[in-house]
């Protein structure tokens, strides 16, 4: 996440790669928070431009003749799931592009932007007097995941009759929610997180540790439940919802699974260990099979101080996960006591979860479910297994970590929503080991779910781990003995709808830049800094430069064995190396694209969020791509490309949408039609909100995070 270490650099904060602090993402060559964010992608987009040796438009950069795929579509059987994707590919906006582009015949709409008031009675948004009362009832900062539910209308009826869920409704909601998701809805209801703060893009005054502003800040984290209305056309927000609501880094949350009321989660204001108020840097998530959210913590430790105060079973746990040794960049510890882990150390032990909460409830209070193990975790895609079990993939976004899989103790059934609700709260939780298969070097593979299971005289119990719930508090940890594979960050990871084929969304690893025996301290431990079979490039700026790092990313395809979610075996593949493939240092690969140059294949870098589309096609969004390729660049503001997975246009990636300056694309979504596409323009204008302003339009002088809808102007299905 390229923008924690932007916010780093806003606080001088020096973070070592010496397993002090946890590693943050970024390269050593990225340009400075000082320069103006023009200046530097224009500076970016012309090396590139220098690099291929030829003066080009920003346009043709990017579409080669036979990318014109509106006029000149390559010739595919019939029935084949990418025939939809016939869009005009979308030139990477180059920093002087200010606004959202998308392809000719779509337009897109702001529904909700940062400040705006959730209810009838909620204040109207003003810049300069922000209250935590009124952000907590307003659209929060830093929009991330987008997710869309239909909403059923005896179900709405029933929440403005009674104000409460009913049990019947409940159960009725079960059997419905897997045919109605996929389906076209008059009303749905949307869930936004709301990831994290910049205080100096929120306050013209911003004053780290201000009481007034921490207090705002925290009101501004967590996420919203908001209605749409469907009508054709752009969706609206209707603020007369009972539905609408926010959840903060305030709200109380239940704390489930193996790890309530562990002594590790009791504090002074919950000696109980079972309530911890609020959920911090909600980045991906996912929906459960039973139609609620998952929503995931991921950079938690960056609002908690002192660790180095910290001592006993609480700093062994959290060794791997460390916390600011010193005072944090926000200073929240100032005025809220419980983030000073000097005086609090257990408060640290009570973030870093999956949290579920029922987006069809309005009083349904959030659960973290510590069954899914305490890192930082990115996504959350569900599937439920041969055995009628849930299955759960997690990514631990951070340089050199884990891919996860939880599988739940108990089954599934769509008649009995209520208990679905407790399934995740036991279960296996698996790290995934990434093996070379039958050939090194070609890109696939083979692999194990290591399962994460404490038990007397086990390896675990050998290594030093006293008991399960150390486990899950030591996620990472416990990975380590068991010889998991460190990946380049994980990020989002979705099933495909289609073929049950999971994708992991690898966004960069700056520091995977070693040779073979060269190792590096990264949160805590010695690893490898070498490329491994899952994660093979440690050289990709394009300058003629050795061993600079996996600038770009790559997206992992995995096959679970027998295509059951519930196996411990898989097949893996690299389905796309990514990179400008123009440039031939960047040793990019697109699925079956024999030559990605002259079937128009889009440079794109940094893959972060991604979805499907009820063709199996992929929607990826990213974040950080200006920034990505060092000394090269690579100068484009972040945006969504869709890919094919199956057929014969496998790994043809083209640009659907271009974000604007600084702004990295978050959420990627599809309304159950597939008629409407969503996204959020996360952090617009990153660090220099108050000089230019994103919505282009909007009156009150910054930039705002915001959700946004995409749709064809005939209301065709996306990708037309
Ligand atoms: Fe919050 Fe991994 O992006
Ligand atoms: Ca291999
Ligand atoms: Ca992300």
């Amino acid at each position: 996440m390229n923008k924690v270490e932007h916010e780093d650099q806003l606080n001088n904060q020096v973070w070592e790669d010496d397993g002090t602090v946890d590693v943050l993402p970024g390269t050593p060559a990225r340009p400075t928070a000082a320069d103006p964010i023009q200046t530097v992608m224009r500076t970016a987009i012309s090396r590139r431009t220098l690099l291929k040796g030829a003066a080009v438009t920003g346009a043709t950069l990017v579409i080669a003749p036979s990318a014109m795929l509106g006029t000149s579509k390559p010739a595919v059987a019939a029935g084949d799931p990418s025939d939809r994707l016939t869009f005009v590919t979308v030139p990477a906006g180059d920093g002087s592009e200010l606004d959202v582009r998308v392809p000719s015949n779509y337009s897109y709409s702001v529904i909700l932007k940062w400040g705006d008031p959730l209810t009838p009675t909620a204040p109207t948004f003003d810049v300069d007097n922000q209250t935590a009362a009124t952000q907590a009832q307003q659209f929060g900062f830093n929009a991330d995941l987008v997710l869309w539910y239909p909403l059923p209308n005896y179900v709405r009826s029933m929440i403005e009759r009674t104000g409460a869920m009913n049990p019947l409704v409940e159960r009725v909601i079960g059997f419905q929610y897997p045919r109605l998701k996929d389906r076209t809805a008059a009303r749905a209801l949307m869930v936004v997180n709301h990831e994290y703060t910049k205080g100096r893009d929120m306050f013209r005054d911003y004053v780290p540790g201000d009481a007034t502003q921490v207090a705002v800040e925290i009101e501004a984290h967590g996420f919203s439940i908001v209605e749409l209305t469907h009508g054709g056309g752009a969706p609206t927000f209707d603020i007369t919802s009972p539905f609408n609501r926010r959840v903060t880094g305030s709200t109380p949350h239940d704390i489930t699974g193996p790890l309530r009321g562990h002594p590790l989660m009791q504090t002074g204001d919950d000696p109980a260990g079972v309530t911890v108020l609020g959920c911090l840097n909600n980045c991906a998530g996912g929906k459960t099979p039973w139609g609620t959210i998952l929503t995931c913590e991921e950079n938690f430790d960056q609002y908690f101080a002192n660790f180095a105060g910290v001592t006993g079973d609480a700093a062994t746990v959290s060794r791997r996960i460390p916390a600011n040794s010193g005072a944090s960049g926000r200073r929240w510890e100032d005025s809220v006591s419980r983030f000073d882990l000097a005086a609090n150390p257990n408060e640290y032990n009570r973030f870093g979860y999956i949290v579920e909460i029922d987006p069809y409830d309005p009083n349904d209070v959030p659960k973290k479910r510590t069954a899914l193990g305490r890192f930082k975790h990115e996504g959350a895609a569900c599937r439920i297994t041969a055995k009628n079990k849930v299955a759960v993939y997690s990514g631990d976004d951070a340089r050199f970590e884990y891919v996860y899989k939880f599988v739940s103790e108990r089954s599934y059934s769509k008649y009995n929503r209520a208990a679905n609700k407790g399934l995740l709260e036991s279960g296996t939780l698996y790290a995934a080991r990434f093996d070379a298969g039958a050939r090194e070097g070609d890109d696939m593979g083979t692999g194990v779910w290591l399962p994460l299971v404490w038990e007397p005289g086990n390896a675990l119990d050998q290594a030093g781990f006293s008991s399960q719930a150390e486990v899950l508090l030591n996620t990472r940890g416990a990975a380590d003995v068991l010889g998991a594979t460190p990946m380049d960050r994980p990020e989002d990871i979705e099933v495909s709808p289609r073929s049950g084929k999971v994708y992991v969304a690898l966004t960069n690893n700056s520091r995977r830049d070693g040779d073979p025996g060269d190792t590096r301290m990264v949160n805590g431990r010695e690893v490898s800094s070498a490329p491994n079979e899952a994660n093979p490039r440690n050289n990709t700026y394009g300058d003629g430069s050795d061993n600079t790092g996996n600038q770009h990313g790559h997206i992992i395809e995995l096959i679970e064995t027998g295509n059951d979610a519930g196996a411990t075996t898989f097949a893996w593949n690299i389905f796309i190396k990514c990179g400008d493939p123009e440039v031939a240092a960047h040793d990019t690969s697109f699925g079956d694209v024999a030559d990605p140059v002259g079937a128009g294949v889009s440079p794109i870098s940094d893959p972060d969020n991604v979805v499907h589309d009820d063709d199996g096609n992929l929607w990826i969004a990213t974040d950080g791509q200006y920034y990505s390729g060092g000394e090269v660049g690579f100068g484009q503001n972040d945006g969504v490309f869709a890919v094919p997975v199956e057929g014969a246009k496998r790994g043809l990636l083209r640009q659907f949408l271009s974000g604007v300056p600084g702004g990295e694309v978050c959420g990627p979504e599809f309304s159950g039609d597939n008629r409407t596409f969503f996204c959020a323009i996360q952090h617009p204008n990153d660090s220099n909100a108050f000089n230019a302003v994103w919505p282009i339009d909007d009156p009150d002088g910054v930039s705002k995070p915001s959700l946004i809808a995409v749709n064809e102007v005939t209301g065709a299905k996306i990708g037309r």
